[in-house]
């Protein structure tokens, strides 16, 4: 089939990739001229694992990245993945989303085939039927008769994208009418998992609802596992205990210093005013939050308890990423930690085995350093903030701190007895 996706960001790249992986024709839509420069090259501008040997795979065969709408007559389907950032009242900003509605509409006016827009895109329930479609039929001149809308929402994480595309728990399609669902199922051919389909407005919601309900399951667990710190109880005992109830399931109980990312906290606000601007109090929501916001000042509160004031203390910090695998800083809990600990006038040296790069456009000035060891050199405290598997293998490096307090935020260490921010 061919395929157009709009917007070359995570979301889009990853699934256009997929998508030729398929054996589809793809073509992607971006606008930064550098992205486009560096996928017809192969090159990944994000680092995602097995995203390069896919691009080096279909990059100039089945794979195109150009900067303007032109040559889309032919496409089958198109996926608009472009970004619907929060605004300051944590609403999604939708100005992207309906760009790229009118430029696919303009770009398809002419076309004669029966094609089919896809939002894959986060977008409030209710988005794809009042912005998108009469935006496009607006701007193609054409009817609904030729046109079917859906809205395809992906449940991707990041550092495991490819293989969760690959190997979805769920494909969810929502759609306005079966010939649009059956086209966009068509896509999805080449992968083996239950194929669930919906409204539109269904699909726009289960994202949602889907990645509140995971935040909620690490709140839940943050709050017991602050409850758990003050009884001398260990939460991980607790938690093991009580996913093996396959009611509740093992995932998603790590306790520690919360989530961060470029989903979840933007995803929970959003469900949470999408619910107030429909006079729904969302109790729930807003304490998910709440929870999430409290742990990092855990972490600072229990270090302040076992050294004392901070105040020129030097802090050894190991992990800046908002978790394992990624350069992403995006949320990271890193963030209000360090600034924390730097209004508290501590000094801190940090290491990050990929995501010191993305940190110094917040931190400039921090004292990153190369290797976990170098950070640890002469400390009085290390915090470890993000759950690296490279960090179950330090050891003896802790020697080198010069008091060899060690306070975990992400519960990876091996080594015994390390307290937790709230085990
Ligand atoms: C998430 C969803 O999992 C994915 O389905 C969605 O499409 C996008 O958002 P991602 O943001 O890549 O994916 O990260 P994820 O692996 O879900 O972790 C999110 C955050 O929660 C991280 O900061 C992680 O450290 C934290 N986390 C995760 C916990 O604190 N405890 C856990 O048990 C699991």
């Amino acid at each position: 089939m061919k395929i157009t996706v709009v917007g070359g960001g995570y979301v889009g790249l990853v699934s256009a990739a997929c998508f030729a992986d398929l054996g589809h024709n793809v073509t992607i839509i971006e606008i930064d001229n550098q992205k486009i420069d560096e996928i017809n090259k192969g090159i990944p501008p994000i680092y995602e694992d097995g995203l390069e040997e896919i691009l080096k795979a279909t990059v100039g065969k089945s794979l195109v990245s150009q900067a303007d709408y032109h040559d889309l007559e032919d496409t089958d389907v198109f996926f608009i993945c472009v970004g619907t950032p929060p605004q300051d009242d944590g609403s999604a900003n939708l100005t992207y989303l309906s760009q790229a509605a009118e430029s696919i509409g303009t770009a398809i006016r002419g076309a004669k085939k029966y094609q089919v827009i896809t939002v894959k895109s986060t977008v409030p329930p209710g988005t794809t039927e009042s912005v998108v479609l009469p935006g496009l039929l607006r701007s193609s001149g054409r009817t609904e008769e030729s046109i079917g809308f859906c809205m395809n929402p992906e449940f991707l994480r990041e550092g495991r994208a490819i293989d969760d595309f690959k190997n979805p728990d769920r494909i969810v399609i929502g759609g306005n009418t079966n010939d649009a669902i059956a086209l966009v199922k068509q896509v999805y051919a080449g992968v083996s998992a239950p194929l669930i389909t919906t409204s539109i407005k269904a699909a726009e919601m289960i994202k949602y609802t889907s990645n509140s309900f995971l935040a909620m399951k690490i709140s839940f667990s943050n709050e017991i596992g602050n409850l758990c710190k003050k009884l001398g109880i260990n939460v991980y005992e607790v938690m093991n205990g009580v996913g093996y109830d396959h009611r509740i399931n093992p995932h998603f109980l790590n306790a520690g210093l919360g989530f961060g990312g470029s989903c979840f906290p933007k995803d929970v606000m959003a469900l949470i005013r999408l619910a107030e601007k429909n006079n729904e109090e969302p109790i729930l929501l807003k304490s998910v939050i709440t929870v999430n916001e409290g742990q990092p000042e855990k972490i600072v509160s229990l270090l302040t308890e076992r050294i004392g004031a901070l105040s020129d203390k030097h802090i050894a910090i190991l992990g800046l990423a908002f978790k394992d695998n990624t350069d992403d800083v995006r949320d990271s809990r890193s963030i209000p930690v360090i600034q924390s600990l730097l209004k508290k006038g501590a000094k801190i040296t940090a290491y990050d085995p990929m995501a010191t790069e993305s940190m110094k456009r917040y931190y400039p000035n921090l004292n990153y350093k190369q290797t976990a060891g170098e950070a640890l050199e002469g400390a009085d405290a290390c915090l470890v903030l993000t759950e690296w598997p490279e960090f179950k293998a330090i050891d003896s490096e802790f020697n080198r701190m010069k008091t060899k307090v060690i306070i975990e935020g992400r519960r990876i260490l091996s080594l015994d007895g390390i307290e937790g921010v709230c085990w």
